[in-house]
């Protein structure tokens, strides 16, 4: 069994089935509650649902919770695997009513495809053409009332039509750290595995406010308290395993720290377009963007101008960085922006 594929039945072993075992999020929990309570008390499909957000905050754990709170099959996709018409046609036309059809990565959806969902998602029917010129007819077909769950890291990469055709939107945030510490202790019930409180604090402020990381990290020191310590698992055993692994008090792993670290030394600290970062850290722009940025930018050690990255007073202390001296004037400046950075993200809470 390789790595992944066992990393993959972790997970899903700790994936929470219902609503009521879902930890945090609870404006979207209590928003995906009420709507799924209307929903069955009418005896109607849900409406569409899109869930945003950065990768391993329980987009497909929630699409999962959808079915099962009602009483549904869901069938699993994702836009990338959606290749011809031909392809979401069979799936469409063998669901049953109230059914979810969960397509992740839906931004990655070809046009063709997106024009096909359109009329399903908005009348339940889809059209397709047979025989070709002048024999050719449109059929339409009927389908059952039943509900799409998109999710994607890019909501704005969605085209204008298919994100208007969702009833439901909901914007998945970084979990807290107390989120997190209730995350790492059910996974240690699951798991059987002994851990203090304290324990689970160490791993929860490692986490990058991310569930699934929660539970990789989790995985790694079990390991490691079995073999160098009875297997229990405090902070002192915590934190030296994960230091191990590379993940530093902050819970920033190398290529975090690899990025940070370019700016400020590569780029006197910016602004540095993103393009320009992954050239020379031979990464896809792509990865930085979705899986690296938010969380340096949700911890105030990025900020995002319109000539591109900066690093923050706070993230160079963290590294203990010092900027270049180009930069010396800039770096006033620059750490009030910093400064600001956070203090706006504490007025949008
Ligand atoms: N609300 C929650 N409460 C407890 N655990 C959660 C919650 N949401 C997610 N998790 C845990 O986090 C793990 C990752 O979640 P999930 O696979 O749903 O993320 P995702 O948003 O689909 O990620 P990706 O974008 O990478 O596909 C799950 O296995 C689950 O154990
Ligand atoms: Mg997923």
């Amino acid at each position: 069994m390789t790595d992944h594929v066992a990393e993959e039945q972790f997970i899903r072993s700790l994936r929470p089935k219902s609503l009521e075992e879902c930890i945090g999020q609870s404006k979207v929990i209590e928003g995906l509650r009420i709507s799924i309570q209307a929903a069955r008390e009418r005896e109607e499909a849900l409406d569409h649902v899109l869930l945003h957000g950065p990768p391993g905050l329980g987009k497909t754990t929630l699409a999962n919770v959808v079915a099962y709170e009602m009483a549904a099959n869901i069938v699993t996709t994702s836009g990338p695997a959606l290749e011809r018409g031909g392809d979401l046609m069979g799936i469409l036309t063998n669901l049953q009513p109230k059914d979810v059809l969960f397509i992740d990565e839906i931004h990655r959806l070809s046009r063709t495809i997106e024009e096909f969902l359109y009329p399903a998602m908005e009348d339940f029917v889809v059209n397709f053409v047979i025989e070709k010129g002048a024999h050719a007819r449109t059929l339409r077909y009927q389908l059952p009332p039943f509900t799409l769950v998109g999710a994607t890291t890019r909501a704005g990469l969605l085209s204008s039509p298919l994100r208007e055709r969702f009833g439901i939107f909901h914007h998945l945030d970084f979990f807290t750290v107390e989120d997190l510490i209730r995350v790492v202790k059910r996974s240690a019930s699951i798991l059987e595995i002994e851990i203090t409180g304290e324990g689970a604090l160490a791993i929860a402020s490692r986490a990058r406010g991310t569930p699934r990381i929660a539970n990789r990290l989790l995985r790694r020191v079990r390991d490691y308290a079995q073999v160098k310590a009875d297997g229990t698992i405090t902070d002192t055993i915590a934190a030296e395993a994960l230091e191990f692994e590379g993940v530093d008090s902050r819970g920033l792993d190398q290529l975090d720290r690899d990025v940070l670290q370019t700016i400020a030394t590569v780029y006197g600290g910016g602004p540095v377009g993103i393009e320009a970062v992954a050239a020379t850290l031979n990464d896809e722009p792509q990865t930085l963007e979705e899986v690296v940025e938010p969380y340096l930018l949700k911890i105030g050690f990025l900020t995002r101008t319109p000539a591109g990255r900066r690093i923050t007073a706070v993230a160079c202390e963290h590294l203990g960085l010092v900027l270049p001296e180009k930069s010396s004037r800039n770096q006033g400046q620059l750490f009030n922006d910093g400064n600001a950075g956070v203090r706006e993200r504490g007025n949008a809470d």
